[in-house]
């Protein structure tokens, strides 16, 4: 064998032990995962409910081996950083909601934070100033507000309505000034607001529109998903929320210019919009060193290039791994929430003389987030009377949320401007509450929750 011959069979030793220990890698993985699943239904089989000693939740993980596979599979790569997972999740998201464009990030507060920060941003014509006033509401989760007052704007707080615990589309032109430049609501647990009247009085007044879709992933209004219509929408990930990451939240647009700023936000304000993990040492653009900026030299790498005063908000890839398995999901879990949301509808029904149920528009396809409940004055008990019977059963309750945020510690002295008496938020803050219909529920605990509301109602009357 000559020297030529002889380094030709080095290399090809080489590729044949690279290859091997490919496949024994592969090998290996295949029998984790099948573990994995092994250990998913051992913990299926254990799984029991006994009625007055389980809780049932108002909302929690559902999954199956697919997630635990899909994140397991997900932390061998090792790659953790946001990576292939997060892009392939992006790119569904915004199938699904019918957008051009979703971005991933760590929550539903997160995605408030960077929906508000980019419409400060320099990219947009005419962008939010400092001192620019919201319409928002109340009667609403506090990292909704948050944003806002964060961002130096203010908000203008108009009433909601109950039943629906939606903003008063009523109350909206009202509440407009001069400075008003932005409405910023939820569809509160998942029951789309008015939300063709509100893109009507937005378009007539110039105002951008951002829905918080954290409770209303795969709620539709005429056909079409919340969350398509306004300029931009934000989704929760958080293990109570339609999906889960454990933690994780989303921002979708349908406008190209927010969503590089968006993007530009999560990730520290960067100007380089080329993908992370981008191979080509020249960017996907070829012009990583040739742009130009006034105060920086010519040239400068535009991975360091800040056009904006941004966070760093970005998720894990293994967490986007598992958000890809519970988006097939969805229209299974979406079928379950109506299903035990029209069970729990029907038995309530019947003490409509004390309790407000929920109501919805004609046009409105919901997936219930919870099922919310207001006492009527006269009902002759508290709210306090009937959670606290409910919870010693082991019924999850919940507020909604911050009840009147105007009336809690962090938020009493906000600057800010309120059009009307707030009335319904401040029946809400003292009457309402909500229990799950998620679908982890199922008939056997449905049935359980049944007894329980009607052993109360019996106790009462
Ligand atoms: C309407 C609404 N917006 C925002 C959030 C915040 O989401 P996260 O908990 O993922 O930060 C929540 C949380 O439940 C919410 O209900």
């Amino acid at each position: 064998m000559d020297k030529n011959e002889s380094k030709l069979m080095d290399e090809i030793m080489d590729k044949f032990n690279e290859i091997n220990e490919l496949r024994k890698e592969d090998e290996l993985r295949k029998e984790i995962l099948e573990r994995v699943g092994e250990i998913h239904d051992l913990r299926e089989k254990r799984k029991k409910f006994i009625a007055g000693k389980d809780r049932v939740h108002y909302a929690g993980r559902v999954y199956d081996e697919n997630e635990m596979k899909a994140l397991v599979d997900s932390s061998l790569d090792f790659w953790l950083t946001l990576g292939v997972k997060g892009k392939k999740f992006e790119e569904k998201l915004a199938e699904l909601l019918g957008v051009r464009k979703s971005i991933v990030c760590n929550s539903g507060s997160s995605a408030n934070l960077l929906a508000i920060s980019a419409l400060k941003s320099h990219l947009l014509d005419d962008p939010l100033k400092d001192g620019d006033e919201v319409i928002t509401v109340a009667s609403t989760f506090p990292t909704t507000l948050a944003p806002i007052l964060q961002n130096n704007l203010i908000p203008v707080f108009v009433d909601v309505e109950l039943g629906s615990y939606n903003i008063d589309v009523n109350e909206i032109e009202r509440a407009i000034s001069p400075k008003t430049r932005a409405i910023f609501f939820a569809h509160t647990l998942g029951n789309p607001a008015d939300i063709v009247r509100i893109m009507e009085i937005a378009k007539r007044h110039n105002l951008y529109v951002i829905e918080d879709s954290c409770d209303a992933l795969d709620s539709k209004y005429d056909g079409k998903m919340i969350g398509s219509f306004g300029d931009i929408s934000t989704y929760s990930f958080y293990a109570a929320h339609h999906m889960t990451m454990g933690e994780g939240g989303a921002v979708a647009t349908d406008n190209l210019r927010i969503a590089r700023a968006l993007r530009s936000f999560r990730d520290w304000g960067r100007d380089c919009y080329c993908e992370t993990g981008e191979k080509d040492p020249l960017g996907a653009c070829k012009n990583r060193f040739k742009h130009k900026f006034k105060n920086l030299p010519d040239g400068y790498d535009h991975k360091y290039v800040f056009s904006h005063i941004g966070y760093n908000l970005k998720p894990l890839d293994i967490q986007c791994a598992m958000g890809l398995e519970q988006l097939k999901k969805l229209p299974e879990f979406s079928r379950k929430r109506k299903e035990n949301f029209n069970i729990l509808y029907r038995v309530l029904n019947k003490y409509q003389d004390k309790i407000i149920l929920p109501k919805w528009l004609e046009e409105a396809d919901v997936s219930w987030f919870a099922f919310p409940i207001t006492i009527k004055e006269n009902a002759g008990f508290s709210r306090n009377e009937i959670i606290e019977f409910l919870e010693e059963k082991g019924i999850e309750t919940r507020m909604i949320f911050g009840g009147n945020i105007l009336r809690q510690p962090g938020f009493e002295n906000i600057q800010k401007r309120v059009v009307g008496d707030l009335r319904n938020t401040d029946i809400i803050l003292h009457n309402s509450f909500f229990v799950g219909v998620f679908p982890g529920i199922t008939s056997e605990k449905m049935n359980y929750m049944i007894k329980c509301f009607e052993e109360f109602f019996e106790k009462i009357n």
